[in-house]
């Protein structure tokens, strides 16, 4: 079964379903970029290619239980479902491989000593929640919930002062850089929405 074919099967299982935040298509565009970005993290640390069958299922299929179980349990529902959803479809050993990463993709802890490829889906997982696709992702929340952009722009504020914690929690040093770049670009985008937004008090323009 090719990418695209299982893309399908991914897209098809979470039609229609929301999280928690009202983001109905938020989790089917999130597993796909994962899928992708976890085989670029494997190209950049020098991994074998032959983890990309492994890291393309297990990345995809991720967060298939994201929007119908609650947080904490969405690891371990998600292997089971993608169980049922590949069986007969992806190797039976693959697919077990796989599973396994799911089940623990949110339990990040970096002297885990778990696989590699376990590693790697946990690191683009969490990176794809930063840059561009968390801006987009937190001004959505807002208009969702009806918040002022000034309360959207406070809470990026507030996310800067995580960094280090959030690099800690990043296995490579790739990883590493692309959240130092990610992070970069939202301080960017602060400080010119700061000028637009919140810069009341006359002068220059931006
Ligand atoms: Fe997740
Ligand atoms: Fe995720």
């Amino acid at each position: 079964m090719n990418q695209k074919e299982l893309t399908a099967i991914l897209q098809k299982e979470l039609e229609g379903k929301q999280d928690i935040a009202g983001r109905g298509v938020w989790t089917v565009d999130h597993c796909i970029r994962v899928s992708h970005l976890v085989l670029k993290l494997r190209k950049a640390v020098g991994a074998s290619a032959k983890l990309d069958s492994l890291l393309f299922v297990a990345g995809l299929f991720h967060d298939v239980s994201h929007d119908s179980v609650n947080h904490q349990n969405h690891g371990a529902a998600g292997a089971v479902r993608m169980k049922q959803l590949l069986a007969g479809k992806v190797n039976p050993k693959l697919l077990n491989q796989a599973a396994a990463i799911v089940a623990v993709h949110d339990d990040r802890r970096p002297d885990d000593g778990r696989d590699i490829a376990t590693h790697l889906v946990q690191d683009a997982d969490m990176l794809d929640h930063f840059g561009t696709l968390r801006i987009w992702a937190d001004f959505g929340f807002a208009t969702h919930h009806d918040l002022h952009m000034t309360e959207t722009l406070e809470f990026l504020r507030q996310e800067q002062k995580m960094r280090v914690r959030y690099k800690s929690l990043l296995h490579f040093a790739v990883s590493q850089q692309e959240l130092e770049s990610r992070l970069d670009f939202e301080a960017m985008f602060l400080k010119r929405a700061d000028k637009e937004c919140r810069d009341m008090s006359g002068g220059e323009l931006v």
